[in-house]
């Protein structure tokens, strides 16, 4: 793997992590992640003519679930940073001109020229440092039209220290120092900070995942 750009992130996959990714998924989850993904991906409500941005999006596999209800007038565009995942990402679209894949860095501003209807970051933000964050958010406020809809899937705001010890042992070992900020935050309030409301949340995995809904009511200074 090329040198990672935050040392502690647990989102920078490894080489052989990102060639697995799916199959890694479902096996450490002894196959209840297929069951949840397809949960929380219906829950984001699709419509036909969806122009869909997935930020950090893999493999293709949060894209390919979202694409059953999308018609031939929908579109979803995958970013993500990784040469392996670009291969799989477009190998599992090949010659479905409604996909695109951009290598592109999410964690610093860029600009693709044009908004969407959706914007989806699926198990990505929690894994970098918080300043680093609102720069993620500027790029969805730029990218989100008007009355769009931002869907953070990810880890859920809970309190570590009050865990089971068992639960408390698997999130420390498996998950990365950033993912510990990450569950302390109250991110209603931080999207609140950027123009977004009507916050709609729905719970997965004993609540300790959440699929939350912000919808972008204005358009605020960059922050
Ligand atoms: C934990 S995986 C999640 C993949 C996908 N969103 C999903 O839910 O199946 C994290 C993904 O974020 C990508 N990633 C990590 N840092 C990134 C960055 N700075 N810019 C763009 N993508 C990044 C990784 O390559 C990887 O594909």
């Amino acid at each position: 793997m090329a040198k990672k750009i935050y040392p502690d992130s647990g989102v920078e996959l490894t080489e052989f992590t990102a060639k697995h990714y799916d199959k890694l998924m479902n096996t450490a989850s002894f196959g209840l992640y297929q069951r949840f993904i397809r949960k929380a991906v219906k829950a984001i409500g699709v419509k036909p003519g969806d122009q869909i941005l997935d930020l950090g999006c893999g493999t293709g596999r949060n894209a390919a679930l979202m694409a059953k209800n999308l018609s031939e007038q929908g579109s979803i565009t995958g970013l993500d940073v990784s040469e392996i995942m670009e291969k799989q990402f477009n190998e599992k679209f090949s010659g479905d001109s409604r996909f695109r894949f951009i290598r592109q860095r999410i964690d610093i501003p860029f600009d693709l020229g044009k908004q969407f209807d959706k914007v989806l970051i699926s198990f990505v933000i929690h894994g970098f440092p918080h300043e680093v964050r609102k720069t993620v958010i500027n790029n969805v406020v730029k990218h989100l039209k008007p009355g769009g809809t931002f869907f953070i899937l990810d880890f859920a705001e809970f309190d570590m220290a009050k865990m089971p010890a068992l639960h408390r042992f698997v999130f420390k070992t498996i998950e990365c120092k950033y993912a510990f900020d990450f569950i302390e935050r109250d991110w209603k309030e931080i999207l609140g900070e950027y123009g977004f409301g009507d916050f709609t949340e729905t719970f997965y995995m004993m609540k300790y995942v959440r699929l939350l809904q912000a919808v972008k009511k204005d358009q605020p200074a960059d922050k």
